[in-house]
């Protein structure tokens, strides 16, 4: 059996070879490496893709948060609501800028932020909401929307781990994950769904204004060369990752679709199992699995997965920590106890391998190594 991964890269770039290979090396000839026709060509085929009007390419998803944040105008001191069941990158661009990150609970069954905890930690002083599609499924959307509306708040939708996942309206309408906010983020993370061979971000935007405020925010701020209007990062994607991103973009489909095919396949053999819970399928999401992710019940999850490294696959936690237990996060406004739903999920979430180059023999090895944990 070919050694399990948690992601298994090389088998996804060898199908792919000729086609990135190709890509790669017309960058080379052209030796336009940064903001080249290749980055330009990667931007219009995103924007098409996702349905938006506007693709800002950046160095990576924490600063797509971050740019985001900076361009909607936000002031220390500002609070700006988020979930505490996240990765750090989320919270740590709303502590850098000073604004303050006032975490909320998450729903139980999607892991995504719930809309109601979001009204109650609404006051006078919240400017923004940053909905998390954790694990490759949108959180609720239409809800969070129609809080934003009511109290004059911007959204931005950290789509780090959902790309490609749609939104489904109560009319039955769809709409790309990171295209319904005032700015959607991404992260191209070689890990994730649509995976860069280094870093690699964007951010999303139907608003013209707040578009091209990102675009110079980027660019160090500057309108003009060497005329700076405010104060910028640096942050690029630069032209060999947007080639080879492009390429991998035709596959998304596909890839979301072979994840899904995974996820069925573990759905089947856990389904009904007294210790194990298996995704909630939410009815206004279409899942795109970034992870698989187990709760177990009754079960002594650390002990799991020690037991399943052991076998030679790796099932990782995430999160092993909720943001506000997070040392660097420490704020006499939270103490433990706080979001029961997050720190159940924190003590008892366990991951399985989940990319696109499983097959049928290394699924039924990892599900036969969960089951015989469990059934012990
Ligand atoms: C939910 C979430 N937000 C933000 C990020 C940050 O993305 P990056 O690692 O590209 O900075 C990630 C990815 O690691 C993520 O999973």
């Amino acid at each position: 059996m070919k050694q399990i991964q948690m992601v298994d890269l090389q088998g996804q770039y060898q199908k792919i070879k000729a086609e990135v290979d190709e890509a790669i090396h017309k960058v080379l000839d052209s030796s336009s490496y940064i903001n080249g026709p290749a980055v330009h060509q990667f931007q219009a085929n995103l924007e098409k893709y996702l349905g938006v009007k506007h693709v800002i390419p950046c160095a990576n998803g924490t600063d797509a948060l971050q740019i985001s944040m900076m361009a909607l105008g936000l002031k220390p001191g500002d609070e700006v609501i988020t979930t505490s069941f996240t990765f750090i990158a989320t919270a740590e661009v709303i502590a850098l800028l000073q604004l303050t990150p006032v975490l909320v609970d998450v729903d139980e069954a999607t892991f995504n932020i719930d809309p109601e905890a979001i009204k109650r930690a609404i006051t006078p002083k919240t400017k923004a909401i940053v909905p998390v599609h954790l694990f490759g499924q949108c959180s609720d959307m239409e809800a969070i929307m129609n809080i934003a509306k009511k109290y004059d708040l911007k959204i931005i939708e950290d789509n780090c781990q959902a790309i490609g996942s749609d939104y489904i309206y109560k009319d039955g309408s769809r709409k790309k994950a990171g295209g319904i906010g005032d700015i959607g983020c991404t992260s191209f993370f070689p890990s994730k769904n649509l995976g860069a061979y280094g870093d690699g971000g964007a951010i999303f935007t139907n608003d013209d204004e707040l578009a091209k405020q990102c675009r110079i925010i980027a660019n160090h701020g500057m309108t003009v060369r060497y005329y700076h209007d405010l104060i910028g990062v640096n942050s690029r994607l630069d032209s060999i990752q947007a080639a080879l991103l492009d390429v991998k973009l035709n596959h998304l489909d596909e890839y979301c679709a072979a994840r899904n095919k995974a996820a069925d396949y573990y759905n089947n053999a856990f389904k009904n199992h007294p210790n194990l819970v298996i995704p909630a399928n939410f009815e206004r999401s279409s899942h795109v699995f970034h992870q698989y992710t187990l709760v177990t019940k009754n079960v002594d999850r650390n002990a799991m997965h020690e037991f399943l490294q052991a076998k030679g696959f790796p099932a990782p936690i995430y999160y092993p920590v909720p943001l506000h237990m997070q040392k660097a996060y420490t704020d006499p406004r939270y103490k433990e106890g706080d979001f029961p739903i997050t720190e159940m999920l924190c003590n008892s979430v366990i991951s399985l391998p989940m990319h696109t180059e499983l097959d049928e023999e290394q699924l039924e090895f990892i599900t036969n190594a969960v089951l015989e944990f469990v059934n012990k």
